[in-house]
């Protein structure tokens, strides 16, 4: 059976900040990361109270056999230019076993599926092997690098733009995979 088919998906809650807090604050996230470190709990129950009734973003929880191992969002819905940023985060143990290939397989086939979007973007620091290779992987194409475009740890950073159009998504294999959240 596909990963896909096995994974639970909800909306984020509530009872989800504590792991997406522990995630967030663990350096295989966050040096990929562009946020301030340490996050506190009492930041991320904020972010949360100001984002939970927000309709132009979705954020999604991925379990396996009841433990979460991704956390995917569409960010910045744009209905009228059919726009939208994506983000993901896998569980620090759980990274490498093909949780980000399938939880960003399920989110683009949502955001095509549901939101009828045209294009989905992203950023990653260029040095993010992993998440560069994903995403070409899955028919997204770098549109660009952004030279020295974020201050980190002391220094300038690369970041690269990628984008996923619909017509390309129609392309791959996974679109034809069915989505529905989990209730
Ligand atoms: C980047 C991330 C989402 C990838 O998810 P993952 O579950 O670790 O990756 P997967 O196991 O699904 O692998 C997907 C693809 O990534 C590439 N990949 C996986 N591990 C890799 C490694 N160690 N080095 C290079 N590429 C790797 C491969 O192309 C792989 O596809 P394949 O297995 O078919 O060859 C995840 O590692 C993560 O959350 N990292 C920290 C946060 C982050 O970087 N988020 C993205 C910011 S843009």
């Amino acid at each position: 059976m596909k990963r896909l088919e096995i994974m639970k998906v909800k909306k984020l809650s509530r009872t989800h900040l504590e792991n997406r807090l522990a995630w967030l604050n663990h350096p295989d996230v966050y040096q990929y990361m562009n946020m301030q470190y340490p996050l506190t709990f009492e930041e991320m129950e904020s972010w949360y109270d100001r984002i939970k009734g927000n309709q132009l973003r979705i954020d999604l929880v991925f379990e396996e056999e009841n433990e979460v191992v991704a956390m995917t969002g569409l960010t910045n819905i744009d209905f009228a230019d059919g726009l939208a940023e994506y983000y993901i985060l896998v569980n620090p143990e759980k990274q490498g076993q093909g949780f980000g290939k399938a939880s960003t397989q399920f989110t683009t086939n949502y955001a095509f599926n549901k939101f009828n979007l045209n294009k989905i973007y992203l950023y990653t620091n260029s040095y993010n092997t992993r998440a560069n290779k994903l995403y070409l992987k899955l028919g997204f194409q770098q549109e660009g690098l952004l030279r020295k475009h974020k201050f980190k740890n002391g220094g300038f950073i690369d970041r690269c733009i990628f984008g996923l159009l619909k017509d390309d998504w129609k392309q791959q294999s996974y679109s034809s995979d069915i989505v529905s959240l989990t209730s």
